[in-house]
């Protein structure tokens, strides 16, 4: 999300206040550094970054703090680094060429209701296109802050995504990867009247666009993975065939102690259901440990998720309290060092679970469609169940699809060579 909302922010500036990009932030006249705040690391990172682009910048060059640290520390950020010029939260994305002009503001409401606003295109990929069908998110897991940052959800129209979509494919997009915090609640809440449209029927309604040829999106809520919707994506064939389903604990008590609204037995039936209605598909993941009260048992209940539900990928975490959430007053705390090392186990299971994945791989034919160059002569691609897959050959295939036989595999991506 973080970055579509940095390309909103580039496609307002370039068309309203011509602005153009750099790589070199001694050349900017504007420095813009977009925040998260998800877990604590990367909001201490904030300050030393800071410190040193301030040293570095250009003189009279400004910089703006923004995204979802923006939105918790608000003023806070320019008593700490009186050098920076604004600060616009993670909900206020539409107002990056007001605050341009306002030195010392601090946009932060998080009840803006950004969700018809028309931005400006820019696109980091001419392949891929990033569209925002959300914002905000309505749930209350204990231990996420993303609800006091971004605000209540609201569903952005249908027909405003739907419009974006055709623009996108017109100018030679042919994937559309749709974001939201909890996409599949789509519809739950639009900011005018609106007809009743939830995330199947909007699923469906992109697949008609003709030249779409490929949907992904994310993050869906487990909650509502309903059967319509686990329906259409086992039978909609522009829909790749790579769910996220964040776990985060496998444990009944602690997804309790979490508020997430699912228990591990619905987890694993509705992982289970979605290996059977879609063989290849492949499942990814995000787990927290440590979260407080997790004992053994808990975490053994986690474990045993990832065993039987053999997630092609688990992004793992160690609880990291956050301001403003309820799970950041639960005394019951886990001791780091004991968080590192569930951490640490977890990651060695998840590896050795890619690994006799992966290695399954070698022989198989994907249909990659192929969207980078990388080092040695490759260009790499995603298959439609999420494979990354490398092979040798000349960049004017990238924004193609074909067969690929995986050679030989890796745990980041496969190698292979294109089938004639
Ligand atoms: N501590 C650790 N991980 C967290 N996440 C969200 N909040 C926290 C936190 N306080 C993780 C969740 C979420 C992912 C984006 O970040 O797993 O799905
Ligand atoms: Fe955070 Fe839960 Fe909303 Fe995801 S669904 S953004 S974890 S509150």
């Amino acid at each position: 999300m973080n970055e579509r909302d940095s390309e909103h922010m580039i496609a307002e500036l370039q068309e309203k206040e011509n602005y153009e990009l750099t790589s070199d932030s001694t050349e900017a006249d504007l420095i813009l550094i977009n925040t998260c705040s998800v877990r604590e690391r990367p909001v201490h990172k904030l300050f030393s970054e800071l410190g040193a682009f301030n040293k570095k910048k250009k003189e009279n060059a400004k910089i703006g703090v923004c995204g979802c640290t923006a939105s918790h520390l608000g003023k806070e950020i320019i008593k700490r680094a009186p050098y920076v010029d604004f600060v616009l939260g993670a909900r206020n994305v539409s107002k990056i060429t007001e605050v341009l002009h306002k030195p010392k503001a601090v946009e932060i409401d998080i009840d803006y209701d950004e969700s018809q606003f028309a931005f400006s295109e820019f696109r980091g990929s001419q392949h891929k296109a990033y569209i925002n069908i959300s914002i905000g998110c309505d749930k209350s897991c204990t231990f996420c802050i993303v609800p006091k940052t971004r605000g209540d959800e609201i569903s952005i129209p249908t027909d405003l995504i739907l419009k974006e979509c055709e623009r996108a494919t017109q100018a030679g997009v042919q994937e559309i990867f749709l974001l939201g915090q909890n996409v599949n609640n789509y519809g739950r809440r639009f900011s005018g009247e609106h007809e009743k449209v939830n995330f199947t029927e909007l699923l469906r309604r992109i697949s008609a666009i003709e030249k779409v040829k490929r949907i992904r999106f994310t993050s869906p809520h487990p909650f509502h993975m309903d059967d319509e919707f686990i329906d259409e994506f086992a039978s909609n064939p522009k829909i790749c065939k790579s769910m996220h389903m964040p776990l985060q604990s496998g444990s009944s008590e602690i997804l309790k102690m979490m508020k997430r609204g699912y228990s591990k037995e619905w987890f694993l039936e509705r992982a289970a259901k979605l290996r059977l209605m879609v063989p290849n598909v492949s499942i990814s993941t995000d787990i927290i440990v440590a979260f407080p009260g997790e004992s053994d048992k808990d975490f053994e209940e986690t474990l045993d998720v990832m065993r039987q539900v053999r997630f092609e990928q688990v992004y793992s975490f160690k609880y990291s309290p956050r301001p403003l959430t309820e799970a950041a007053e639960m005394s019951n705390v886990v001791e780091s060092e004991l968080g590192s090392e569930r951490l640490a186990y977890l990651q060695g299971l998840q590896n050795s679970i890619t690994d006799e994945i992966t290695a399954g791989y070698v022989g198989e034919i994907f249909e990659v469609m192929f969207e980078e160059t990388r080092e040695g002569g490759y260009i790499a691609g995603r298959s439609d169940n999420n494979v990354m897959i490398k092979v040798q050959a000349d960049e004017s295939l990238l924004g193609t699809f074909a067969k690929v036989k995986v050679t030989k595999n890796g745990r980041m991506a496969q190698i292979g060579e294109i089938l004639a």
